[in-house]
């Protein structure tokens, strides 16, 4: 089977490489605006495809053409693009890259962003895109049907962010317009764009202190601690060993949302701990009224509370799209907590845990999970 070359267009000239391939191919694939940009460099011999937007059927073309093919596409084609279905199907796939979208949306704004998060909105719900914009300062969102600039900026009102939407890269009508979240939200955008979301820091650069500090090997740099749920790290508001246990069964990361719900120091040195390994977390007291206006969580953690703390474990586990994770020190709320749980249809998981106060003294907890499987 002879090759395939996926040739990635971002406005400029197209290289050497790309030129070789299209005057060689037999079957070229692209969608309009594409095509219509390599139109007069195609020998008159290739079959032209125009397929808009849709993997299957382009798959479908390359499988069924037996010369050499090339599919155009936009940006780098290994960064969200088709190189990936490609393989899968041909074992010879070259790729041509051209500038991808993320680069130029920070080129437009003249910032660097080794030390950005990308996401995508194409392949995840939009939660995930939102709760890595509300934890991290610089994070380029390619936008998708799901989640445009509109959308992004409609979940992030209230916080300190400012939007970058850059429409059109690279092409005739190319808009760079900066908003805060409630301007984004109150607009309608063009497609195809970037939203770079930026930390409100007057540097302009969206870079946090933690990431100026160091010089940067990766992207995006480590963000996680180099140990978790030490004494320290909590100001005495829980015991460690519960602390730990609790992440653990939690499991927060990149792209949660966790609420960390319970007596002011506890919930906020949880929700701290679970920030430090990724996640976005939101601390709320034990009420179940508090939690009412809350974005739905990935996860949850309880960590003691008043006579209402079944009510608000019963909250937790109804809207929860992971898991619940509740701390007891008290062993009466041990059973109607498991049935709170129980009855949101969560799998509930248990332990038991004896460990020693700052004084010595022996201290005792009950670690309930309540997962959806
Ligand atoms: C499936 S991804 C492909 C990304 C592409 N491979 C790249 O390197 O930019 C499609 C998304 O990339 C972004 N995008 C691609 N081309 C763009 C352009 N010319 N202007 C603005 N955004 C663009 C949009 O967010 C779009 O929804």
């Amino acid at each position: 089977m002879s090759r395939v070359t996926v040739v990635g267009l971002d406005g400029g000239p197209l290289r050497e490489a790309a030129l070789a391939a299209l005057s060689r191919a037999a079957l070229v694939i692209g969608w309009p605006e594409h095509v219509a940009a390599v139109r007069p460099l195609l020998p008159p011999r290739a079959e032209v495809r125009v397929i808009d937007r849709d993997l299957p059927a382009t798959l479908d073309a390359v499988a069924a053409s037996a010369g050499e093919v090339v599919v155009l596409t936009d940006g780098d084609p290994g960064f969200h693009g088709p190189v990936g279905a490609l393989r899968g199907l041909r074992g010879d796939v070259a790729v041509v890259p051209a500038v991808t979208s993320v680069a130029g949306a920070f080129a437009a704004v003249g910032i660097g962003w080794e030390d950005a998060h990308l996401v995508s909105a194409h392949r995840s719900p939009p939660h995930h895109a939102i709760a890595v914009c509300r934890r991290f300062p610089k994070v380029a969102v390619l936008t998708g049907p799901a989640l445009g600039p509109a959308e992004l900026g409609a979940a992030l009102v209230g916080l300190p962010r400012r939007l970058v939407v850059v429409e059109h890269i690279g092409r005739r009508g190319e808009r760079v317009t900066a908003v805060d979240p409630a301007g984004a939200a109150a607009r309608t955008w063009e497609d195809p764009n970037v939203v770079l979301v930026l930390g409100d820091d007057p540097s302009g650069a969206g870079s946090s202190a933690a990431v100026a500090a160091e010089p940067l090997w990766s992207t995006p740099p480590r963000w996680t601690p180099g140990s978790w749920a030490l004494p320290g790290d909590l100001g005495g508001a829980l015991a460690p060993a519960a602390a730990a246990l609790a992440l653990a069964w939690l499991g927060p990361g990149l792209g949660d949302l966790v609420w960390s719900v319970g007596p002011a120091g506890r919930a906020e040195a949880l929700a701290a701990q679970a920030q430090a390994l990724g996640a976005a977390a939101l601390v709320a007291p034990g009420r179940p009224r508090d939690l009412a206006d809350l974005p739905d969580p990935d996860a949850v953690v309880v960590c003691g509370g008043d006579h209402l703390h079944t009510e608000v474990v019963r909250s937790a586990a109804d809207r929860v799209r992971r898991a619940v994770v509740v701390v007891l020190d008290e062993a009466r709320r041990e059973a109607p907590s498991i049935g709170a749980l129980a009855d949101a249809g969560l799998v509930v998981e248990r332990a038991a845990l004896r460990t020693a106060g700052a004084a010595g003294e022996e201290l005792a907890f009950v670690v309930l999970r309540g997962s959806r499987r």
